[in-house]
């Protein structure tokens, strides 16, 4: 079974050391996440199997890696001081700050034609708060989403130290557009890729890592003639969809999204989202624009920019003239696509029945604990969690013990675990769920943070241990990640492999110490084979990709 809610995945993430809330021992800083042991590979993995896709198997493009600080005129000429900014308004009321654009979409059904437009519905007090529904709303302002510091030890009050930190990566590709051209010495088309952190001052950052105020992207700006630009669009939009599903995302979880003309950015000529059907929904994955020539041109001298020290344009030599080329932009998010390949790759099932007075106690519990949130006073107890609740409750009661792996997510919910009996609940859906279900991280072997993972079939018997050390050691001298561990039977172990997505598991039995053949289990069909241990970084490499 899929993930059904975001806190299962988040549940996960903590407890297998994935991802952990930053700064936790101070309380956390808000929707700021720290990658742990195992969330720093399968990021990593993302990173290098983007990179070798639009890098290395591909003739056409180069790296980059530009400084997150920047001429402050960059974001200037690039539109970014005066555009980047969401118009928020504040409620009078109970001083929540919604955002103004949303405010208007949600009640009036239409997207505003400008600032002015809200602000004239707000002023004829035909807005509510979303919170409290009051109609004192302040004139929305654009809030600049861009974190500003200081460069140089002295602050000296006004404006002349001021520097950003980037919000985006593709800048630093356009402002070095000409030196890449020059020293690779490229004809178009051609496209350079960076991945790296780009920080935005989100008013509304949530879904864990989904949306964050510090975040990696992996970009790809493609410079083309104008007039090929249309062709080498549809090709990354097709390329990009290609890549997620090669790395196993399920097809059906994965859809292209038109930008309809209202919704393109004033650069854009056509866009494209790939968006994921994350637990809360479908949202964007990545976005590919096709920007035309907007932003070498905008950072090209000019009477508009009479600051750039000079043109950003190539010489066309079938042509015998300089052009300005177009650009398309596959612009993807580093977090936000481990978060769904993550979620992807969840699935929680039952392996096998558990007794059936074990599931009656279970489903009693659950009804009791369905009348209990139902009893609950609706202005003390979110009115929306408690109808959730029920609902959730009843279809688990009538469904046990299939619905078992629900009632275990449900484990994370929050507003479930404020009613007393759920920790009864809880206690025993935990010690079923142990014996009874299976929780796999069905990554791609490529992206998996532990490709292999070995144990000795006995920890007190020295020569099974000594040998089985010595695989993992081959294992890691092959380039294979691979990890040692003797902490628990094997089945235990398997288990807990399979809960941070490591493929195979290799056992090194007494009939290894004989024949030097190992047990290689699979993590999808739990299938197992006997493979010689000379053979294995080979085959295993071959299996990785
Ligand atoms: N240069 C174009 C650009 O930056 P964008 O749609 O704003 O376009 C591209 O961002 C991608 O960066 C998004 O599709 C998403 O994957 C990621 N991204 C943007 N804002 C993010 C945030 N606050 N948190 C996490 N990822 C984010």
């Amino acid at each position: 079974m899929p993930a059904t809610s975001l806190e299962q995945i988040v549940s996960l993430a903590k407890r297998r050391g994935f991802v952990f809330p930053s700064s936790a021992v101070y309380g956390g800083l808000g929707s700021t996440w720290d990658y742990g042991p195992l969330g720093v590979e399968l990021k990593n993995n993302v990173k290098r199997a983007w990179w070798r896709s639009v890098v290395y198997d591909r003739d056409d493009m180069e790296g980059l890696d530009a400084a997150i600080l920047m001429n402050r005129l960059v974001w200037k000429y690039s539109g970014h001081e005066k555009t980047f900014a969401d118009p928020m308004t504040d409620c009078r009321n109970c001083k929540s700050r919604p955002r103004a654009d949303h405010v208007f979409v949600s009640q009036k059904g239409r997207d505003p034609k400008g600032l002015d437009e809200i602000n004239v519905a707000i002023a004829a007090k035909e807005l509510k708060c979303p919170k409290c529904g009051a109609t004192d709303l302040t004139e929305a302002r654009p809030f600049n989403l861009m974190f500003r510091t200081t460069v140089g030890a002295v602050d000296t009050g006004d404006d002349s130290g001021l520097a950003y930190l980037r919000p985006e990566t593709a800048q630093g590709i356009f402002v070095n557009f000409g030196n890449v051209l020059d020293t690779m010495r490229r004809k178009l088309p051609f496209g350079v890729a960076q991945i790296g952190k780009a920080f935005r001052n989100e008013i509304t950052p949530g879904n864990f890592t989904f949306r964050t105020r510090e975040f990696e992207q992996m970009e790809i700006e493609y410079f083309v003639r104008p007039g090929e630009d249309e062709a080498a669009h549809q090709s990354w939009i097709d390329a990009r969809t290609q890549w997620y599903v090669d790395l196993g995302m399920r097809r059906e979880n994965l859809r292209q999204r038109e930008q309809a003309k209202e919704e393109l950015a004033h650069y854009a000529k056509r866009c494209v989202d790939l968006e994921y059907k994350f637990p809360m929904g479908w949202s964007e994955l990545e976005g590919i624009a096709n920007r035309t020539d907007y932003d070498l041109k905008a950072h090209s001298r000019s009477p508009e920019n009479p600051d750039a020290v000079g043109e950003l344009k190539y010489f066309d030599q079938e042509q015998k003239k300089h052009i300005v080329p177009y650009v398309i932009e596959p612009s993807a998010g580093a977090d936000r696509a481990t978060l769904a390949f993550l979620c992807d790759a969840f699935d929680e099932s039952l392996v096998k029945e558990p007794p059936a007075e074990e599931t009656t106690k279970l489903r009693d519990l659950v009804l009791s604990f369905a009348k209990s949130v139902d009893k609950k006073d609706p202005k003390a107890f979110d009115p929306e969690a408690k109808a959730r609740l029920v609902a959730a409750a009843e279809k688990i009661a009538a469904g046990l013990p299939g619905t078992l792996p629900e009632l275990l997510a449900l484990s994370d919910d929050e507003a479930a675990n404020k009613i007393e009996v759920f920790k009864k609940v809880r206690g025993v859906s935990e010690k079923l769920g142990e014996e009874f279900t299976r929780t796999v991280l069905r990554l791609h072997p490529r992206l998996a943070p532990i490709t292999v993972a070995v144990f000795p079939l006995k920890k007190n018997e020295p020569r099974l241990v000594e040998m089985a050390r010595g695989v993992k050691k081959d294992l890691q001298a092959a380039g294979l990640r691979a990890v040692y561990d003797d902490t628990g039977a094997i089945g235990k172990l398997y288990r807990r492999q399979d809960e941070i997505g490591t493929p195979f598991c290799i056992t090194v039995d007494f009939q290894s110490l004989e024949d030097k053949t190992v047990t290689v289990r699979d993590r999808d069909t739990m299938g197992q084979e006997r493979v010689g241990a000379g053979e294995l970084g080979g085959a295993l490499r071959a299996k990785v990709g």
